[in-house]
């Protein structure tokens, strides 16, 4: 009797001398064995496969976690850079910018967008935001109004959990920053935020209608310097981008 390996061919060898305390039935399935590699090669493969999938899991895992506590409309999930209508500058940027924090580990610059109303600078932040989360990083996206109000009525549980998800998340985007009510407890909150960011050494994304000027006046300098040290400063300048998507939508209806 011979037995040979299905995958290549290859001929077993008998082994001889099997102890006969050891269950015939066992003697059976021990008295032939491979040469060649392939079952454990195959092996070996499924086991990187079982654990590729399981890192890929917690990947998902971990990206869910923060989208579910983020921000997200069905705005934020048209925003990608292939629906680009405009070939704008800082748009080109955000994109090599978006590559540079998938591909180098240890890039931690962050951006803030200064512009008025309408010019993009939030479809710009969620391009930035789509592209990372689609190739696995986890994006956390605050609106500062929102959070304070979340923080007033929850109080300090509702802070320490998203402060906490603040450190942690590969991307934090925080949208219209300052268009709030000026207030003692706003003042403290975002700079606590801020400064939160800024000790985990990881990248920060602002949308801002306000110049750091403004920023400076409505906050503390304490919070500009920290906003300017961690981001790149782009000033978007372009025209007001909600009229020409109205004027399209008179076009649709009329
Ligand atoms: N590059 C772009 N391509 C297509 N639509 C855009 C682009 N930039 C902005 N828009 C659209 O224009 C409108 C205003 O943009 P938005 O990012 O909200 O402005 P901002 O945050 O600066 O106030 C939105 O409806 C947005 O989807
Ligand atoms: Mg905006
Ligand atoms: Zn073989």
């Amino acid at each position: 009797m011979v037995k040979v390996c299905q995958y290549c061919g290859e001929e077993y060898y008998e082994v001889k001398n099997i102890p006969l305390y050891i269950p015939e039935t066992i003697r059976e399935i021990m008295r032939f064995q491979p040469r060649c590699s392939c079952l454990k090669i195959i092996e070996e493969e499924k086991k990187k496969k079982i654990e590729y999938e399981k890192k890929r899991e917690l990947i998902r895992k971990k990206v869910k976690k923060y989208r579910d506590i983020s921000l997200i409309d069905a705005k934020f999930l048209k925003s990608r850079f292939e629906n680009d209508r405009y070939g704008e500058n800082y748009l080109k940027f955000s994109k090599r910018y978006a590559k540079r924090i998938l591909d180098e580990e240890t890039f931690n610059k962050g951006i803030i967008f200064v512009g008025k109303s309408g010019t993009g600078k939030t479809f710009a932040s969620s391009c930035i935001a789509n592209y990372l989360m689609e190739n696995g990083k986890s994006v956390l996206v605050i609106n500062f109004g929102l959070y304070l109000n979340k923080i007033k009525r929850e109080w300090a549980e509702a802070e320490n959990d998203i402060l906490n998800s603040v450190k942690l998340c590969d991307l934090l985007i925080i949208d219209n920053f300052g268009s709030e009510r000026n207030t003692e407890f706003a003042i403290e909150k975002a700079f606590l935020l801020i400064d939160t960011r800024y000790r985990s050494e990881k990248p920060m994304i602002i949308t801002s209608n306000l110049n750091l000027f403004q920023l400076e006046e409505k906050f503390t300098a304490k919070i500009r310097s920290r906003i300017e040290e961690m981001c790149y400063l782009i000033k978007v300048n372009s025209k007001d981008k909600r009229k020409d998507a109205n004027s399209m939508f008179f076009k649709y209806i009329a």
